[in-house]
């Protein structure tokens, strides 16, 4: 029996390699719907690159929606400098045909939610957590309503990429974060904390070209341009791999550790804001309140990733 799930992201073209690996595997995961967020660019491009990526994969089955164009309260952050200026910088792929659908984005996952039985819709989130915040706002009756919330997004012991407290996703919209972290639902993190473990080194990178499908080209095209930056600002051999390890978790948790822990979110402070403030040594009595993965075996990732691909045109 395949898990129902809806993707929420902005891509990027680590958000790219997530969907693909997603779509990649329908005996696992029943992609409902992908839902385009402001965060690594506007959301006018996400959701076109967000078609691109499902006409790359041959599954134009799954519809695509347009979420929200700006986080709840700040202005919108983007990543141009990471992720190049359509947001998706490294293959040239067609424009879409796809449709982009008409219901917005955050009804979409509403509607989803309130029509399907309870504990059956699992949410990926693999950017700013703006259009849960938003659909937590307008049907609160959602949150005890959902299997589970998978995010990337915070950091801990590897500290922040967008400031030195925050990662990007938490820190582009920390109002939603909060909102997601307090709303009770079950929620598990992908932090900076595993994907700095996940690293696409020129090895990796080259398994998934020697692939010989056009899926593997754009891969290994997209990480080898969103790769520069990170290469030169942290020296490793590899850049770490973030929005695919959402899905990886999904397909086998085995691969990654962590501690159920209370997970706070910093919305105040100018100098912290957006930090994932994790009691990972529970200090406090606060409600554990998401899994918090800390370790990944990268190894097995890549094992997993490269062979889904494999399946792909
Ligand atoms: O900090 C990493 C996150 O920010 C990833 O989701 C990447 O796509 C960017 O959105
Ligand atoms: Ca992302």
């Amino acid at each position: 029996m395949s898990r129902k799930i809806i993707i929420d992201t902005d891509p990027g073209q680590d958000d790219a390699v997530a969907i693909l690996l997603a779509l990649a595997s329908p005996e696992e995961l029943d992609v409902l719907g992908i839902v385009a967020v402001a965060g690594n660019i506007g959301l006018k491009q996400n959701a076109i690159n967000a078609r691109k990526v499902v006409e790359l994969s041959g599954r134009t089955d799954v519809p695509v929606y347009a979420g929200c164009s700006r986080p709840m309260r700040r202005t919108l952050v983007t990543a141009e400098h990471v992720h190049g200026d359509t947001g998706m910088n490294g293959p040239v792929l067609p424009d879409p045909t796809i449709p982009l659908q008409e219901q917005h984005g955050v009804d979409f996952i509403i509607a989803t939610i309130m029509n399907n039985p309870p504990k059956t819709i699992t949410l990926a989130t693999l950017g700013p957590l703006t259009n849960i915040g938003m659909a937590l706002v307008k049907e609160p009756a959602i949150a005890e309503r959902i299997q589970e919330i998978v995010l990337m997004g915070g950091a801990y012991f590897e500290v922040g990429n967008i400031t030195p407290a925050a990662e990007f996703n938490i820190y582009v919209d920390p109002e939603a974060a909060d909102l997601v972290m307090k709303c009770g639902a079950k929620i598990t993190i992908q932090p900076l904390d595993v994907t700095h473990m996940i690293q696409a080194t020129p090895a990796r990178l080259n398994a998934i070209k020697a692939l010989g499908n056009k899926s593997g080209a754009a891969v290994h095209a997209m990480l080898t341009f969103s790769e520069q930056f990170d290469l030169k600002k942290y020296g490793w051999e590899g850049a770490p791999l973030h929005d695919p390890t959402v899905i990886a978790y999904l397909l086998k948790p085995e691969l990654f550790e962590g501690r159920v822990c209370n997970v706070s979110i910093e919305t105040a402070s100018e100098l912290t804001v957006g930090m994932t403030v994790a009691d990972y040594w529970h200090v406090t009595d606060k409600p554990r309140n998401a899994l918090y993965l800390r370790s990944g075996n990268a190894e097995g990732f890549y094992a997993l990733l490269t062979e889904r691909l494999s399946r792909l045109p």
